[in-house]
């Protein structure tokens, strides 16, 4: 399964465009769910240190949804707003909470597959930001990060919303980076898994 999670608290762009991914996903034979924050209580890590002595995390919130879902993914997407430069709090939330899965088995997430995506207001807004704080958090993990590579996908998708889901509609740069790291995304899964001969099980 491919695991898309939207760090947007709204139903909006990067929700949309995080769709679209998943559509060209399943387009293709593959098993997609979509994970949103939306409406969801997510905490911040309090670095309490409960999950290095009892390999759980100690806040039961929504969370626990998304490391079931995490558990079986194969390749993880996430779709980020551009908030201030970077992530969106919410989705740094997420990628600190998931601390309690490696705590729980160092390779939890090694040789997983990564790619990003970000939405920004704004055409230069700092998508590219965004995007180098998750593949950080994809390489600290073992998870293998890809892009759409150079001439319009150097770190992953990234889309000029102009701060409405008809602006981001009609991004077709951002769509074409899109496709692009789409599809290396599935090339390398292919790849990968092919290697492993695992079938594509985990
Ligand atoms: C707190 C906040 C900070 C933002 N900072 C930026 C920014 O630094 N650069 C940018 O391009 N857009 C910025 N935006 C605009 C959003 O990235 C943009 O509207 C995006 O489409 C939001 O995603 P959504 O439609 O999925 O909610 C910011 C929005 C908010 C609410």
């Amino acid at each position: 399964m491919i695991l898309g999670i939207s760090g947007s608290p709204r139903k909006k762009a990067t929700e949309f465009v995080l769709s679209k991914a998943l559509e060209m996903m399943s387009e293709k034979g593959y098993e997609t769910k979509l994970f949103t924050v939306r409406g969801k209580q997510i905490n911040f890590c309090q670095h309490c240190d409960y999950c290095l002595r009892n390999k759980e995390c100690r806040i039961k919130d929504d969370m626990y949804e998304l490391y079931d879902l995490l558990e079986k993914a194969r390749g993880i997407v996430i779709a980020t707003p551009v908030y201030n430069g970077g992530v969106s709090a919410q989705t740094k939330a997420v990628m600190d909470r998931c601390r309690a899965l490696v705590a729980k088995d160092y390779d939890f997430f090694r040789g997983k597959i990564g790619m990003a995506i970000a939405v920004g207001g704004d055409r230069v807004g700092g998508q590219e930001l965004a995007i180098q704080q998750i593949v950080t958090f994809y390489i600290l993990n073992g998870i293998i990060p890809v892009s759409g590579g150079s001439f319009g996908a150097n770190l992953g998708a990234t889309f000029w919303s102009k701060d409405t889901l008809e602006g981001v509609m009609s991004d077709e740069e951002g769509f074409r980076s899109l496709r692009k790291t789409v599809k290396r995304f599935l090339d390398v899964l292919m790849r990968y898994e092919g290697r492993l001969g695992d079938n594509g099980k985990r």
